[in-house]
């Protein structure tokens, strides 16, 4: 579902700060050759986190799903010199093309990849971070919350990325349970009535593309 008009998103995004054509290359190329393209952020979602970064002065950014890279390279590119940004994903094959593509990029040293399931590599981290962004294993949405908002700075951020889920967490939605999509729509429902119901964090959902809940204490 297209949240957003095409022709007011093609002219917001025609108006804003985008990433480089780094993250142009990795875009193209999930797009021509990796399957679950649909799942990259694009450009529109980057600038607004890219906007976010540099407004709370973010240094430590922790990612979960890595994927080809892209939405990691347009935090980097949104951080300063001693930024750095940790992201984690189970993927070894998506994560080799996402290695290529930062190495050839003046940012990609800011960018440290962690194989493993977040449930396992959070635990083993070093707090505190300005910035969390969620992005991997619906099923998992609300631990990831639950483990990472002890981790935030005082002024940290966390950005949970597709909260809308086509529209499905609506309470009339038509769900299919036979598919594997649907099938998460549970746990996304979980995580926004979580949020929505604990009154130590003040949340913001917006309906940029598939839905961004920004989380931050109270
Ligand atoms: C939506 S994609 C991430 C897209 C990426 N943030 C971007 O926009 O460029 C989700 C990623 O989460 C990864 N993933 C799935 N289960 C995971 C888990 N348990 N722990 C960490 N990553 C996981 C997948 O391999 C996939 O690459």
């Amino acid at each position: 579902m297209q949240m957003i008009d095409k022709n007011i998103e093609d002219y917001c995004i025609a108006k804003s700060n985008l990433p480089s054509v780094d993250c142009d290359r990795i875009e193209e190329y999930t797009r021509a050759h990796v399957h679950g393209a649909r799942m990259l952020i694009g450009k529109m979602e980057a600038s607004f986190i890219g906007f976010l970064l540099r407004s709370i002065g973010a240094k430590r950014v922790l990612e979960l799903g890595t994927f080809t890279g892209y939405s990691a390279l347009t935090m980097a590119e949104n951080l300063p010199d001693d930024g750095e940004i940790l992201t984690v994903d189970i993927n070894e094959a998506t994560v080799l093309l996402a290695k290529e593509f930062w190495k050839q990029s003046s940012h990609g040293y800011k960018i440290t990849s962690l194989m493993g399931s977040g449930l396992d590599i959070i635990p083993t981290l070093k707090a505190p971070f300005d910035f969390v962004f969620i992005d991997a294993d619906k099923r998992n949405y609300i631990n990831y919350l639950k483990l990472t908002a002890p981790l935030l700075s005082p002024t940290g951020i966390i950005v949970i990325d597709n909260v809308l889920w086509d529209g499905k967490v609506l309470p009339d939605a038509d769900l299919d349970v036979s598919e594997h999509r649907d099938r998460n729509t549970e746990f996304i429902r979980l995580v926004n009535d979580y949020i929505a119901n604990e009154p130590s964090l003040y949340g913001t959902l917006l309906p940029i593309r598939d839905g961004i809940f920004l989380v931050r204490k109270y």
